[in-house]
């Protein structure tokens, strides 16, 4: 099943590009999700099936679920068993100075597929949808493509196989063609019924998902795929993207394309609960990828939903509430080490452990992190932006 839409969505629960909150301030319930959109579970056997196939252990954020969901993966896999190629893409769309740590997430995940399966990668940054979006001018919002690109690089993407592209800069020629053949099969009604645009929306906003739609298709890349019409595509992002995949699944094959194959995670959350994802738009439930040690600290220790208890001797009697505590989330995301991160749950689940003691360990994380990507982005020239921004072939992209 491909197609559910806007208003088909559990009554409370909202997930779009644009949108990310639970039901009745509780958690997102990603179960829901994906029956409601129709994607596929990632499930065991498939995160086993990546480890054969590539000798290498599964990347952490496959080992913890953090990418729990999919459209036709297998069928990527199966391609690659066959010795078929196919080629990633992703996007960023750039509304803020620096990314955070969500952000992040399909990026870090992305460099690891690159790395794995050695191929080539597309990343859009949708100035031209931000610009209509948050109502940013045009030349603001090429200027944060370009800062935003420079965190993107700093994931450590191979040059020789990733072309990163600004719409304002890229859109023309093959990929404006694509993008035509798109937008005539698609109708108003489906653009509402999908994205659920109203009649005060401006019509850039309606005229914009085909944009995003076409780098699925190898035919919008000429310089990187010329020949090339039918290779694979696979898209990894949160699950929020997800309408525009589905509309571009549902268009694919009526213009003679394949269906890109998609790999979705779930949201790293803001810092005040699991009810929606860590947004650029509000600056208290994000971590910054530009925040200091200091400012990591205090917003932690001031702001990061706790599951423990009141008082410690609350605490010391019945634990922590492990399953609404965000420094616990957060581990899980980026604490690598499993035997650790389950001995934290352990004793702090049965209150041997305090809240101060598992923020503690977080900060250390997460300034590690941080640490470690400023540094990466200090490296980034303006130069090395060109370079990776430049319409050219990739010699080795497949290799
Ligand atoms: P944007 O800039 O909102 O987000 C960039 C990428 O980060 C993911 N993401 C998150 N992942 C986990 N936790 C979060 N809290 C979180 N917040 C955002 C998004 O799903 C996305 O993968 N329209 C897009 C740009 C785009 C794109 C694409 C994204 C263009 N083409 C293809 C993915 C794939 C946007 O505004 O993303």
């Amino acid at each position: 099943m491909e197609k559910k839409e806007a208003e088909e969505q559990e009554p409370g629960q909202v997930v779009n590009p644009w949108t990310v909150s639970a039901k009745g301030g509780g958690k997102i319930d990603y179960d829901k999700l994906i029956d409601q959109f129709g994607c596929q579970r990632l499930d065991q056997s498939l995160i086993d099936r990546v480890e054969r196939l590539t000798s290498r252990p599964p990347h952490v954020f496959l080992r913890r679920g953090v990418f729990f969901a999919h459209r036709d993966f297998n069928e990527i896999l199966d391609a690659y068993e066959r010795g078929d190629k196919f080629y990633l893409y992703t996007g960023r769309g750039p509304s803020s100075e620096a990314l955070h740590l969500g952000h992040l997430i399909p990026f870090m995940f992305t460099k690891y597929l690159q790395d794995t399966f050695k191929v080539p990668l597309v990343i859009q940054l949708t100035d031209d949808e931000k610009c209509m979006w948050r109502n940013l001018s045009v030349e603001e919002s090429q200027r944060l493509a370009r800062e935003n690109a420079k965190d993107i690089i700093a994931c450590g993407f191979d040059i020789t196989k990733t072309f990163i592209f600004s719409d304002f800069d890229y859109v023309g020629g093959a990929f404006y063609k694509n993008m035509v053949r798109v937008a005539k099969c698609v109708t108003y009604n489906k653009v509402v019924g999908i994205f659920g645009f109203s009649g005060e929306d401006h019509i850039g906003k309606v005229s914009f998902p085909p944009v995003q739609a076409v780098p699925s298709f190898p035919s919008s890349f000429p310089h990187l795929f010329n020949g090339k019409d039918h290779l694979r595509c696979l898209i990894p992002c949160a699950i929020d993207q997800d309408p525009y995949f589905r509309m571009t699944r549902d268009v694919a094959p009526r213009i003679g394309y394949h269906k890109p194959a998609l790999i979705e995670s779930s949201f790293f959350p803001a810092l005040q609960g699991e009810t929606g994802k860590m947004s650029a738009s509000d600056p208290n439930s994000a971590i910054y990828v530009t925040d200091s040690g200091k400012d990591i600290k205090n917003k932690i220790n001031r702001y990061a939903f706790s599951g423990g208890q009141d008082s410690i001797e609350k605490h010391r009697q019945l634990g922590a509430n492990l399953e609404v505590d965000i420094p616990i989330k957060y581990l899980s995301f980026f604490l690598d080490d499993d035997l650790e991160l389950e001995n934290i749950k352990k004793e702090y689940g049965a209150g041997r452990m305090l809240t101060g003691e598992v923020k503690k360990r977080l900060i250390e994380v997460l300034t590690e992190l941080v640490e470690r990507h400023r540094q990466a982005r200090a490296a980034v020239t303006d130069e090395m932006v060109d370079a990776f921004m430049a319409v050219r072939p990739l010699p080795s992209m497949f290799s």
